[in-house]
Order: C-alpha cells, then sequence, then structure tokens
C-alpha cells in the first residue's frame, strides 16, 4: 500500500478526554453494569491511535433537508444485514449533518475513489460553509430520495431510516438500502489508515 503524503486530520473519534461515568454501562444503555470490570477503561489518545490502525475505505454521507444539501466525509460506515438490505452510519452529534440527517429520514451513501482525496478532505472540514459545499463536486440527484449522489463515486446507496440509536457522543443511524447504483467506471479506492489518506499499491 503506498501512503502519499497527506495531512493528519481529525476522524470519527472525538479529540481529548471525555468525562467518564461511574459505574454501570455505556450511557443509555440497557445492558446491565459488570461491577467486576476496570471501567475506566484507556485514554482516548490510545484508543484512537488503535483504531488508526483499522483501515477502512472513505465514504461521503449525504442527505438534503429544506432545499439544502448537506454532506460529510464519514468511515465509520457499515453494511449490517441482507434481508433486509441495511447499512449504518455513525454520526457524531455535534457535526451539523447529524440533525440534518435524522430529520430528513433519507440518506446517501458514496464511496470514494482515490483521485477524491481533495473532496473528503473539504467535507471533513469542520465549520465549512453549508451552503454550496458541493458546488465544485459533480453530483446527480438518488432516483427515490432525491438526496446527492457523487457522481465519480465507486457505489452510491440510497437509504431510508429505519433506526437511529445514541452511543455515546455519536448517534448509530441504520437505514433501509432503496437503491444502490454501480457504475461502470472502476478504480482504485480511497484509503484511511493512521490518520492519513492513501490507495492501495
Ligand atoms: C476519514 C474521515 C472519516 C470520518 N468519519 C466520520 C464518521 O464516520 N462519522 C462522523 O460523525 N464524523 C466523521 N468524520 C468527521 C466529519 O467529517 C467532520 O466532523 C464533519 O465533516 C464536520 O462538519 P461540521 O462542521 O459540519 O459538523 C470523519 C473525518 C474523516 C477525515
Amino acid at each position: 500500500m503506498t501512503m502519499p503524503t497527506s495531512l493528519p486530520v481529525s476522524g470519527a473519534v472525538p479529540d481529548g478526554p471525555r468525562p467518564k461515568r461511574p459505574g454501570g454501562g455505556a450511557p443509555g444503555s440497557d445492558v446491565p453494569p459488570r461491577p467486576d470490570l476496570r471501567l475506566a477503561g484507556p485514554d482516548v489518545g490510545l484508543y484512537r491511535r488503535a483504531m488508526g490502525r483499522f483501515a477502512t475505505g472513505v465514504t461521503v454521507v449525504t442527505t438534503a433537508l429544506g432545499g439544502h444539501d448537506h454532506a460529510m466525509t464519514a468511515n465509520a460506515v457499515a453494511s449490517v444485514s441482507l434481508e433486509p438490505l441495511l447499512m449504518l452510519c455513525c454520526v457524531e452529534q455535534e457535526a451539523r449533518f447529524h440533525d440534518a440527517v435524522l430529520e430528513a429520514g433519507v440518506w446517501g451513501v458514496n464511496f470514494l475513489p482515490a483521485a477524491a482525496r481533495a473532496e473528503a478532505e473539504w467535507l471533513a472540514t469542520r465549520g465549512r460553509p453549508l451552503h454550496g459545499q458541493l458546488d465544485r463536486i459533480a453530483h446527480t440527484r438518488g432516483a427515490v430520495t432525491g438526496v446527492p449522489l457523487l457522481a465519480d463515486a465507486l457505489a452510491t446507496f440510497e437509504c431510508r431510516t429505519t433506526d437511529s440509536y445514541p452511543a455515546g457522543d455519536h448517534t448509530i443511524v441504520v437505514g433501509q438500502v432503496l437503491d444502490v447504483v454501480v457504475p461502470d467506471h472502476t478504480g482504485d479506492a480511497l484509503l484511511y489508515y493512521r490518520g492519513r489518506y492513501g490507495t492501495l499499491a
């Protein structure tokens, strides 16, 4: 794998230590506490470093609400189920995408090609202007939901939210896959590893 030079950028795991809740399972959890376990857990920096060694692809998740498009770089995306077809995305509660996607109830997932590194960096930039954030990125509208879908994506998915689960400082958004497009063009995927973008050699 070649990892071209790139700027380290923040991933899905938030910066800095978070206050620990005493006793019990995770906040909001219905899993019974295990008082025999050491609950303090590891340092968040160590956790971030460890998670950085889990190589992922990179996606842009999208939605549309009130006439405005929303989009955000995300790698906490997964396939959940084949019957029915379900995907999930973990969205930080502080991200502006969070309330938009929950309110809209529909969203898109776009698997990024290696050439889309600049787009990934842009759509991970905190506080970027929301309006016009997709102006310089070629995109179409999903046939079923109307959410933005990136023209250069390796594959795109349209989902409708079926469940959402608050989980710490993120919400796990689960959606039924309503449409999939696999364009003819293929190419290398954009990867994310140890805080850097890269591609398969
Ligand atoms: C490679 C990469 C993956 C990311 N994955 C996620 C993710 O899965 N979920 C998430 O909430 N934020 C993720 N982020 C961070 C968001 O992209 C970023 O916080 C968001 O775009 C900030 O936008 P805002 O200012 O509109 O809230 C990721 C960032 C990068 C660079």
